[in-house]
């Protein structure tokens, strides 16, 4: 599926063995490798977020980035960043010919995954405990992997992980 908008839009995301993704209003670990990837691929560019995984970085909006907040809460206002109502209007302040990176949580996943043409994935190799915030089922059919790269745990990644990027082919 393409979307016919001018702009393309992708998922960034950490998951574990079994898709989860967060647990007590946080990441499930700490792995410096994958929150440089995610620097690089979204410093300049446009990132949207939900109200909760905004409420959940610790230094508010991230830096040499367009922050886009979706919430229906009313008159809020979150330093350095656009707050929308919806994924269509967050995708309205997108600049022509840019990519949009959709960065969570949960629920804002669930909401934009048929809408997205490309995925980035992190795939930690663990399954965690007591998680409470999981991605939704991938159908794979209908993705392709352009880029696979594997890192093994060391000093400063106490688990293993792979970068997959996919493109959509249905
Ligand atoms: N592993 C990862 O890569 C990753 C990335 C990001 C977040 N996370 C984790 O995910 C968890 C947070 O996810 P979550 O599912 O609880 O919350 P979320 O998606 O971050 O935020 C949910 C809130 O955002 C607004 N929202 C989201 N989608 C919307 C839509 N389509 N239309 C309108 N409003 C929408 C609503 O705000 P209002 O209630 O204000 O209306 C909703 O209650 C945390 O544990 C976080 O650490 C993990």
């Amino acid at each position: 599926m393409t979307n016919h908008r001018n702009h393309s839009i992708a998922i960034i995301v950490a998951l574990d063995e079994q898709n989860a993704i967060g647990r007590d209003g946080n990441l499930l670990c700490h792995l410096p490798g994958d929150l440089k990837h995610f620097k690089e691929i979204t410093t300049g560019q446009t990132i949207i977020m939900g109200r909760r995984t905004f409420e959940s970085l610790p230094k508010g909006a991230l830096p040499h980035r367009t922050n886009i907040v979706i919430t229906s809460g009313n008159a809020v206002n979150y330093p350095g960043c656009i707050v929308v109502r919806s994924v269509e209007e967050a995708l309205t302040h997108c600049k022509e010919g840019e990519k949009a990176f959709i960065i969570g949580g949960g629920k804002l996943y669930r909401s934009t995954l048929h809408l997205v043409d490309q995925l980035y994935l992190t795939r930690i190799h663990h399954t965690f405990a007591d998680t409470d915030t999981y991605f939704p089922e991938i159908d794979f059919s209908e993705w392709e992997l352009t880029e696979r790269e594997t890192h093994a745990a060391d000093e400063k990644h106490r688990y293993g992980y792979t970068f997959m990027t996919y493109q959509r082919c249905k």
